[in-house]
């Protein structure tokens, strides 16, 4: 008997006892299974169908739990042609009887004891870190990017989590790593505050997945290994191989190879993912975005219920109305939250009523998360950013280009609004364009004192 002869046994069984039909995923493990094949290579042979995890925890276990019941014989991947042919001969033995397989199975019910299938399996590899994923203590108000990311990151080769400094972009991928890893035999996490020339972190991701068996700063080597395995890669802070005073979301010199990196990692299909975090998108992404491979999820600040956790998490008291104010004023930013939070409590002894007397406080550890995102700008970003604070409400192009100085021409400005908004500086909304809240507040103290 082979895997389609088998297969048909089983679907003329499930028929004639009135069960409902193998779909087609149930229908790939068996015939793969049946052909002795792991379920990573069915996997791999299938990749777009679902993934490795799916496969080994829900798809397998359950056919081989349903496949147990209906033949009431004890199903199991590593079994199954011994489980199929013991069926076969019963089915053969009772027609030349001429009792009917229901019957008979049901005579068997007693005999045979159910067991589910162990989590063992054969293709079960212990999982292997590199670098140490942050631990993650309080995170308020992110579970639907986490449900989002989660979702997605099933399909998805090369996941982009970029927004503002401070806005909580390495705490969610740490979040996110903590929650999937388990579905991955290889788990990197990676700072790039001091980042590597690509060629450099190609041979130490390769080094790693190779386990030692190879140092190749070749990228397809690399690409071979995520193509082979399933491997979870966060790449945490990209934007320090992104060059600073330009608004083309280019690369650093000496970092340029990072482009074809995300560029291949983008177009092929892996049993990996990358994920990386950003303040800045680059335009590597940007082009590729929308694609079946590429996932940009821009993080915004907290919502309401997030920021209320938060500030009583800290030992503050707030209502409603207190919240929406700090949400507006400090753009609902975490590390900004997490800094004004401990303030009230400690000098306005909670009060967040007082505080809020004070009009807006940009405390140094504030100004200078501020000052970092603004000395990236190039200077027509600044130009076109001081013209939004000087006009205190959201412009069109049209008008951006009339008190714009020194004038820019269309072009440039469009060029200028992408970059802005790539770097999570500006909101645009009907095609009005405002700077953010605490970044107009920044720039007018500047402005005030110089
Ligand atoms: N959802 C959240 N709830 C509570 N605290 C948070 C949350 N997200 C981030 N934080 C806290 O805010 C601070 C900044 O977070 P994080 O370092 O993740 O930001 P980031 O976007 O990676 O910043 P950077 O651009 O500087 O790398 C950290 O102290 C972190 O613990
Ligand atoms: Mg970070």
């Amino acid at each position: 008997m082979n895997a389609d002869e088998a297969l048909k046994f089983i679907e003329q069984l499930l028929e004639e006892k009135g069960k409902k039909r193998l779909n087609d995923l149930q229908r790939l493990v068996f015939k793969g299974s049946w052909d002795g094949r792991s379920y990573k290579e069915i996997q791999q042979q299938y990749s777009h169908r679902c993934s490795y995890e799916h496969l080994i925890r829900n798809v397998g276990p359950e056919l081989w739990n349903f496949l147990s019941d209906v033949l009431e014989d004890q199903v199991r991947k590593l079994d199954l042609q011994g489980a199929i042919e013991r069926a076969w001969e019963r089915q053969s033995s009772l027609k030349a009887n001429g009792t009917t397989d229901a019957e008979s199975l049901s005579q068997q019910s007693n005999e045979t004891e159910m067991a589910a299938e162990p989590l063992v399996q054969e293709d079960f590899i212990p999982r292997r870190y590199l670098g140490n994923v942050p631990e993650v203590s309080a995170l308020f108000g992110r579970n639907r990017e986490l449900r989002q990311l989660e979702e997605i990151s099933f399909g998805c080769s090369l996941i982009l989590l970029y927004g503002a400094p401070g806005i909580g972009k390495t705490t969610l991928a740490a979040k996110l790593t903590h929650q999937i890893s388990k579905q991955f035999d290889y788990v990197v996490w990676r700072s790039l505050e001091e980042p590597p020339p690509m060629q450099t972190l190609v041979a130490e991701l390769t080094h790693f997945l190779s386990n030692g068996e190879e140092t190749s700063t070749d990228l397809s080597r690399l690409l071979h290994y995520l193509q082979k395995h399933a491997c979870l890669i966060v790449l945490d802070g990209l934007e320090s191989v992104l060059r600073s005073g330009v608004h083309n979301g280019s690369y650093r010199e000496g970092y340029e190879g990072y482009s074809d990196l995300l560029k291949q990692v983008g177009q092929i299909s892996l049993m990996s993912r990358i994920v990386l975090t950003s303040a800045e998108k680059p335009r590597d992404v940007a082009n590729m975005e929308g694609g079946q491979r590429v996932f940009a999820l821009k993080l915004e600040g907290l919502g309401e219920l997030g920021t209320q956790n938060l500030l009583v998490a800290r030992g503050n008291e707030c209502t409603e109305t207190d919240v929406r104010v700090i949400l507006h004023r400090y753009d609902g930013n975490p590390f900004i939250l997490n800094s004004i939070a401990t303030k009230i409590r400690d000098l306005f002894n909670g009060d967040i009523q007082t505080f809020l007397q004070q009009g807006t406080l940009i405390f140094d550890d504030i100004q200078a998360l501020l000052e970092r995102q603004f000395n990236r700008l190039s200077d027509l970003e600044r130009a076109i950013v001081k013209c939004l604070v000087a006009h205190h409400e959201p412009l069109t192009i049209a008008e951006i280009r009339q008190f714009v100085t020194p004038p820019i021409s269309n072009g440039e400005i469009l060029e200028v609004l992408q970059s802005l908004l790539w770097r999570s500086l500006i909101e645009g909304s009907a095609a009005r364009y405002s700077l953010q809240a605490l970044m107009a507040e920044y720039i007018m103290n500047c402005q005030q004192d110089g």
